[in-house]
């Protein structure tokens, strides 16, 4: 199937991240959120970020032009429903995701391809909700999107080849690289990067070292680009909790326990860079 145009359904780090990527590969993008500030975040994040590109010369001005032309924001999620491929990039709570497919489902195009981009949760189940378990997908981009080399596809049980072809083919277009994995907790990335955060956040918890030795550690002892603290902090406490909980659900073993310091953190709302507070202070 040949893909030409995309809706991206939520406008937070994840999402204007993807509608970057698809419009400076020249896709037609649609970008939905249910809030308007969020979409002048993520608008204003996509400028800010092309900049940055164009000041590095990986792109031209005109480049930059071009793809901002390709975004079109809107809070009305059914218009990315009529495209060629839908990718819902929302919080990480299977009910939201589910009432996103559930508003989808009238609006989207006969042979629209529909993905996520969870970064845990069960592909098989999630295609249940919708009315087209063939022709879904997991396609989980990495943070920051922009920067990051990888693609993780997913198939749900009942994924067929063809989707599966064309995701392969879309993330060719995308100069990045696909890594497949099957349908188990957290696929590959986050089954491993996870518990290593989950481990610092232990060894901060328990007192081996603090936040700077446990990060200067790993960045200087195992060339790491970021720590696991900063990193947590970078991803999102609540995305790292949410993630650790589908671990230690899905695989019913105690060595995916989320550390309680995390579980503290996320439910004082102190959630990492988003909220300006998380293991370091960014106010
Ligand atoms: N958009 C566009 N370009 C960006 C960018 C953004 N948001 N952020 C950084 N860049 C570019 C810079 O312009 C620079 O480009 P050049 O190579 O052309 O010069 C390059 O990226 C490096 O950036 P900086 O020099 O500013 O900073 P840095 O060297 O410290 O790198 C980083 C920043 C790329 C974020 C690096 O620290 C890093 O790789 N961190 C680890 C990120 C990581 O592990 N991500 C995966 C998280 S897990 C995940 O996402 C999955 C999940 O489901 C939770």
């Amino acid at each position: 199937m040949n893909i030409r145009t995309v809706g991206v359904v939520g406008a937070g780090q994840m999402g204007n991240g993807i509608a970057h990527v698809f419009a400076v590969a020249g896709y037609d993008v649609v970008l939905c959120d249910i809030s308007e500030d969020q979409l002048a975040r993520a608008r204003a994040t996509v400028e800010k970020n092309l900049a940055r590109q164009v000041a590095r010369e990986r792109i031209s001005g005109a480049d930059r032009d071009a793809a901002l032309a390709r975004i079109r924001t809107t809070t009305d999620i059914t218009r990315a429903g009529p495209t060629d491929l839908v990718i819902e990039a929302a919080t990480e709570r299977e009910s939201v995701k589910q009432e996103i497919f559930a508003t989808l489902a009238p609006h989207l195009g006969a042979d629209t391809i529909l993905t996520t981009n969870t970064s845990s949760i069960s592909i098989t189940r999630l295609a249940t909700r919708t009315d087209r378990p063939e022709r879904f997908m997991g396609f989980h981009f990495m943070n920051p999107v922009p920067v990051m080399q990888l693609v993780e596809l997913i198939r749900g049980i009942a994924t067929d080849q063809a989707t599966y072809e064309t995701l392969l083919g879309v993330v060719e277009t995308l100069g990045k690289t696909a890594a497949s994995a099957e349908d188990f907790p957290a696929f590959i990335v986050n089954r491993i990067l996870m518990p290593m955060i989950n481990e610092a956040v232990y060894t901060l918890y328990e007192g081996v070292g603090n936040v700077r030795s446990i990060d200067e550690a790993l960045k200087l002892g195992a060339n790491h680009p970021m720590g696991p603290l900063e990193l947590a902090d970078f991803i999102g406490l609540d995305t790292c909790l949410a993630i650790m909980n589908v671990l230690h659900d899905g695989l019913a073993d105690t060595k995916y326990r989320p550390c309680p310091l995390l579980t503290k953190y996320v439910e004082a709302g102190w959630l990492g860079r988003k909220t300006k507070r998380g293991f370091y202070d960014y106010r």
